[in-house]
């Protein structure tokens, strides 16, 4: 799951006379902004305090992505924003933190001189430890990945919250290697948190007031808690049948039973490890949303192969079908990349087909962007003129445009639980919520609150949003 560009801190704490000022901004993943809350904690045990303004900040952290190279050219252009802040306090700390840590190493200190710290993302508890070292005058570097690392017992510091949705993760890192993805280079190994860990934060969520959770991982069908460690040593293990193991649809059973009023959501789901107990469970509890983000990628077989998906044309649209017996009327979403290596104009046309089968409520689309060290990068040619990689995006992002507005438009007349999450961006008097399905509805307030579930029927709708009424 991608979310929007940016974010920046809010005042959380109480700004007091603290000299230590914390200004942390985070782009690409949910994870990223997950992580961030994880960082704040760590360095508010250290006496720092967040700030919304770059400005005030003695510490500036930026969490990186490393997913296209358009995500890191944003990072790079953001940290040349504060060379004048540099200039001017001179014990001002430039931190860097995620996959382009990770994927840059110490590189990035040449690359980038106003940077202080690089930080990979298994390796933030150390992060006190290295800001010595720059209080020292001293540029320090941790990219350790680990086997272990699931910051379990840190009680994250919620950031820029609306006390009403917040992220919880579940598992690290990634064990598919999809040939065009960074990600199970910079995040390392696959390894799940303990469950008992995650109810706690659920549970805590739940005592604030929080009325949403959004499981958190990479892939998290793939979940499963053995005691510790990463699942692939498990796996070569597997004879070892006297473990007792918690995966994903145990998971969701426990955390839906224990907290019956908090709605719960989990991205991503990966089509390979999508299980049907998982679906059975979706539909046993109303509290978990009727909603899954289960990208494809492609719609051609050969390009899936290519991509090392590990599932087929056949076997997606298999899991579609599940999804839709074991939960009509479920939201839908995916990722698209077009314009892979070898992608011709048939593969293109099986991916709108493949929209056109689906008809996703909407989707996340990129056009194909090499990175280095990856099976692709390494493997395959990067064959698709630029032109013809945009030209395929925005075919599919029409295609997607008319599916959107087509499943809104199935919701005309209808009822739907909503919960308000915030003031509506176009309205004062408006506030906005999402279905169960995952679909935005902005409404006139009357006398709801935000953090209130309230019915609302729809009397209109465009392709991102349903307008409506509380009823
Ligand atoms: N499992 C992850 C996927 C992270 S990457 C999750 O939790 O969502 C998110 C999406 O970025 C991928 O699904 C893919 O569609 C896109 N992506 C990844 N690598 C890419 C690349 N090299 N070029 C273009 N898009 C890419
Ligand atoms: Fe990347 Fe594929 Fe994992 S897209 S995050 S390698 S499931």
């Amino acid at each position: 799951m991608l979310i929007g560009e940016k974010q920046k801190t809010k005042n959380q704490n109480k700004l007091n006379s603290s000299s230590k000022k914390l200004y942390i901004q985070s782009y690409g993943c949910a994870m990223n902004f997950s992580d961030s809350e994880v960082v704040a904690s760590i360095l508010e045990k250290e006496g720092y305090v967040t700030t919304q303004n770059s400005d005030d900040a003695n510490l500036i952290l930026i969490n990186t992505c490393s997913i296209r190279e358009k995500a890191e050219q944003t990072v790079r252009r953001r940290i040349q924003t504060f060379k004048k802040k540099k200039e001017k306090k001179s014990n001002l700390v430039i931190g860097i933190l995620g996959c382009m840590a990770e994927r840059l190493k110490s590189k990035f200190l040449e690359e980038e001189k106003l940077v202080d710290l690089v930080i990979g993302p298994d390796a933030y508890r150390d992060l006190p430890k290295l800001l010595k070292e720059t209080e020292e005058g001293r540029k320090a570097v941790n990219v350790i990945l680990s086997k272990e690392e699931t910051y379990a017992d840190i009680n994250p510091v919620r950031l820029n919250s609306n006390g009403v949705t917040a992220f919880v993760s579940i598992m690290r890192g990634c064990d598919n290697m999809c040939s065009f993805c960074v990600v199970p280079f910079t995040r390392g190994r696959e390894r799940s948190r303990n469950p008992k860990s995650i109810l706690k934060e659920v549970a805590n969520l739940n005592d604030l007031g929080y009325k949403e959770v959004t499981l958190l991982g990479q892939n998290v069908d793939s979940y499963l808690w053995f005691g510790g460690g990463a699942k692939k040593d498990f796996l070569k293990l597997a004879g070892d049948q006297s473990v007792e193991t918690t995966d994903f649809s145990n998971l969701l059973d426990l955390i839906a039973i224990a907290n019956p009023k908090v709605r719960i959501r989990f991205s991503t789901s990966n089509p390979q490890d999508m299980k049907d107990s998982v679906l059975k469970t979706i539909a046993k509890h109303p509290n978990i949303c009727n909603y899954i983000h289960l990208p494809v990628q492609s719609g051609s077989s050969k390009v899936l192969e290519l991509m090392n998906r590990g599932h087929t044309r056949e076997w997606y649209l298999d899991r579609i079908k599940a999804i839709n017996k074991y939960i009509p009327e479920c939201g839908l979403s995916s990722d698209f990349i077009t314009g892979f290596c070898n992608e011709t104009e048939e593969d293109h046309q099986l991916t709108l087909s493949l929209m056109e089968t689906v008809k996703y409520n909407f989707s996340y689309m990129f056009h194909y962007s090499e990175r280095p060290n990856t099976f692709a990068q390494r493997k395959l040619r990067d064959n698709v003129p630029e032109k013809v990689k945009k030209r395929r995006l925005q075919e599919i992002i029409d295609a997607q445009q008319k599916h959107s507005l087509y499943r809104n438009q199935l919701c005309l007349g209808r009822n739907y639980e909503v919960l308000i999450e915030g003031i509506s961006k176009k309205s004062n008097t408006k506030y906005f919520g999402r279905t169960t399905q995952n679909t935005v509805v902005v409404f006139e307030k009357q006398n709801s609150k935000i953090g209130e579930f309230v019915n609302v029927k729809i009397n209109n709708c465009s392709s991102a949003t349903l307008i409506g009424e509380i009823i």
